[in-house]
């Protein structure tokens, strides 16, 4: 995702210092990352860099953590969380590393001030991010919490939904433009129509969500984020030209999209319908046509599918002509099936599964 997690950053108006494989790195303040969090529609988390340094095992880590001045970030009264990323030799259990973090932060902060915050697994305060590879580390105030993908406006799941910023990512993916049609057959949850709708609003994908970690730190500037969610509430378009539709051949599927599109506030935009997917209305003008059949097991698959990721070609070729069309698909055999020639292959990847959305230009 990170192209267009990049692209989402520079429009903000930062510079990008280091491209990761999974993460960008940039320069900017806590305050910085209230925006990020807000506006990032395909990022999972802002994580804002305490300390770099050298561990090579536990109790040099633990060493290390204890000169970090957590009692300026985290209220002794509080609660703490901590998650981590680590592959060090000397460590072969995970939790017991966090313990070690945790540990040093309650011991530094007791020391400090006399009293200690509790800890636990809750995403929902504190959350403190260890990036621990070989002898490198680096500790992190992790400003989302819970991840950026849950907005908050998921009430409802139908079978197989997909996480919010990979359906963000392949509307910004799509050669779809606001003003143009968007058409989402086979639309399940509806997660991909609601972030186009988002997008063609310009409506930013983190407003709806009232909890991020950054509340939790210690001095966070409450005034600067009330005005900052004032600020991005007005902006952006009431309306907008295109259409968006979604059909879903499940009656529980549909019912799901528009509770969850009433609570992201674009039930209004979108268009939607109990129907199998060769009888979605393709709207006359520019626009795209973006699907996610069902691919079971990425290994194999039955008959079944493969006649539907044929007729999705079908339909295709039929019906959709003068648009782009996308299949999102983790199957790369039934990809196959679609019988059309692809004019890109973006790879993608549902939680640890590699996808392709592939692009299809319609004559
Ligand atoms: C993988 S799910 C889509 C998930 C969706 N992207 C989301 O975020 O919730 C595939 C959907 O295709 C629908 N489907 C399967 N065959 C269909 C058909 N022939 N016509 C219409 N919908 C169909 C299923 O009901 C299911 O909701």
């Amino acid at each position: 995702m990170t192209p267009y997690l990049r692209k989402e950053v520079e429009d903000l108006g930062f510079k990008v210092d280091h491209e990761r494989l999974a993460g960008l790195e940039i320069t900017g303040s806590l305050n910085d990352c209230m925006k990020l969090n807000l506006c990032l529609s395909t990022a999972h988390r802002v994580h804002f860099l305490l300390k770099k340094f050298e561990a090579h095992n536990a109790d040099q880590l633990h060493e290390k953590l204890v000169s970090i001045p957590w009692e300026e970030y985290i209220d002794r009264s509080g609660y703490v969380s901590v998650t981590s990323f680590i592959k060090n030799k000397t460590i072969d259990n995970t939790q017991f590393a966090q313990l070690k973090v945790k540990d040093a932060i309650v011991d530094r902060i007791r020391q400090e001030t006399g009293a200690r915050p509790d800890s636990g697994s809750d995403l929902n305060h504190t959350v403190v991010f260890l990036f621990w590879k070989n002898e490198e580390a680096m500790v992190y105030l992790d400003t989302s919490g819970e991840s950026i993908s849950r907005r908050g406006y998921r009430v409802q799941n139908h079978t197989a939904p997909m996480q919010e910023t990979l359906a963000a990512t392949i509307v910004q993916a799509s050669k779809w433009e606001p003003g143009q049609h968007f058409v989402n057959p086979m639309c399940g949850s509806g997660t991909i129509a609601i972030e186009a709708a988002l997008k063609a609003l310009n409506k930013p994908t983190g407003l709806l969500r009232p909890n991020y970690g950054i509340k939790h730190i210690l001095g966070f500037d409450v005034g600067e984020w009330n005005s900052l969610r004032t600020d991005l509430k007005y902006q952006g378009n009431k309306d907008f030209e295109g259409r968006i539709l979604a059909t879903d051949h499940d009656r529980r599927a549909i019912q799901a999209a528009q509770k969850n599109a009433k609570t992201a506030g674009v039930d209004h935009l979108i268009e939607f319908k109990v129907c199998d997917f060769r009888e979605t209305e393709i709207p006359y003008g520019d626009g795209v046509v973006v699907m996610n059949p069902p691919y079971g097991e990425r290994i194999g698959h039955d008959q079944q599918l493969e006649s539907l990721y044929t007729a999705i070609g079908d339909f295709f070729k039929q019906d959709c002509s003068g648009k782009w069309g996308y299949v999102f698909t983790g199957n790369f055999d039934l990809a196959k099936k679609v019988g059309l020639r692809t004019n890109q292959r973006i790879e993608l990847y549902n939680s640890t599964i590699e996808c392709r959305l592939l692009e299809y230009e319609l004559y």
